[in-house]
């Protein structure tokens, strides 16, 4: 028997419609700058906001789920005032090519911040932050705070192929080492990024990843073999973002070995990978 556990929406949350500030290609990627006023001072990594795609007469009913890479507390656009949330999108579907198409100075109709966030150490630790594809967005804010912390910040981000990193210059100067894996070997070191894995988690406190499922699911067998905390960011399918629709569930166990579904816009997207029942993943319902 699984059931479903209820928790509230990040208490935070607004809905509100942000100027997009500043909209770049980055290779494969756009970056997104969004003004969204003072809100900005309560998104921490691991946050992300949903955004209504496809214009007013769209046919795109569902809302769009994007992390938010990092925040900035000035817009510098127009004379607005207050802060910036960056995002990184994929042009992949409808939705992400219309975000990526969308001129400066445009409103988003969005919701922010959601979901869970990041646990940071209260001491000084040695983080190694691992990202697949644009899993890498919200770690580049997450280095910034562990790195004002005093941690040791290693990263290793992977992707199929070159074009599908994501590692922006100024990103790099937040970490003390970044390894790159593709699985081509069109950039950095020919593999994945959980081959140098277990030769490096002795050293490790503390993992942080964000990517697709099969990635986390691989890090968590490792982590959980040496007993290393893993905080992974998910990117199951979400339809609504804010709890109601309960497409976005995933098979967590609890201490007491219950199983309970749980809704990842809410609970998670940053969950302790060793509580997801990755072999559940997809064969169980509600
Ligand atoms: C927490 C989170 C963070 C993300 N962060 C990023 C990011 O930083 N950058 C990025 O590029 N993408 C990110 N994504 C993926 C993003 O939300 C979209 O899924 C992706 O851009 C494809 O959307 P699309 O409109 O282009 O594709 P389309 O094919 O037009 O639409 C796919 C949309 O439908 C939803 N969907 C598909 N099947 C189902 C289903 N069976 N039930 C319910 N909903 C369904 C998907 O979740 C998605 O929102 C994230 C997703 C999540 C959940
Ligand atoms: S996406 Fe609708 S409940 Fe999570």
């Amino acid at each position: 028997m699984v059931g479903i556990m209820m928790s509230s929406i990040n208490r935070h949350a607004r809905s509100l419609n942000a100027t997009l500030v500043s909209n770049k290609r980055i290779g494969q990627y756009h970056q997104l700058l969004l003004n969204i006023g003072e809100l900005v001072t309560y998104c921490r990594p691991g946050n992300f906001v949903a955004i209504a795609v496809g214009g007013e007469n769209s046919g795109l009913i569902l809302q769009r789920a994007f992390a938010i890479s990092r925040t900035s507390p000035r817009s510098n656009y127009g004379g607005d005032p207050g802060g910036t949330i960056e995002l990184i999108i994929a042009p992949q579907g409808a939705g992400s090519r219309w975000l990526c198409s969308q001129a400066e100075g445009i409103e988003l109709d969005i919701i922010a911040p959601l979901g869970s966030a990041f646990g940071i150490p209260t001491e000084p630790v040695q983080a190694l932050l691992i990202g697949g594809g644009y899993g890498s967005a919200p770690l580049f804010g997450l280095a910034e705070v562990l790195k004002s912390r005093g941690c040791q910040v290693d990263m290793i981000l992977g992707a199929s192929s070159a074009a599908k990193i994501y590692a922006p210059t100024e990103g790099k100067r937040s970490v003390n080492s970044l390894k790159i894996y593709t699985e081509d070997g069109s950039a950095g070191i020919l593999g994945k990024v959980t081959d140098p894995l277990a030769g490096l988690i002795n050293e490790v406190d503390v993992i942080y990843s964000c990517g697709p499922m099969g990635m986390l699911s691989a890090i968590s067998s490792i982590a959980g073999i040496s007993g290393v905390v893993h905080q992974c960011a998910v990117e199951e399918s979400m339809a609504c973002g804010i709890g109601v629709c309960m497409t976005c569930v995933l098979p967590v166990e609890s201490t007491d070995g219950t199983v309970s579904m749980l809704r990842s816009c809410i609970e998670g997207p940053v969950m302790d990978g060793s509580s997801v029942r990755w072999d559940l993943v997809g064969k169980v319902s509600n």
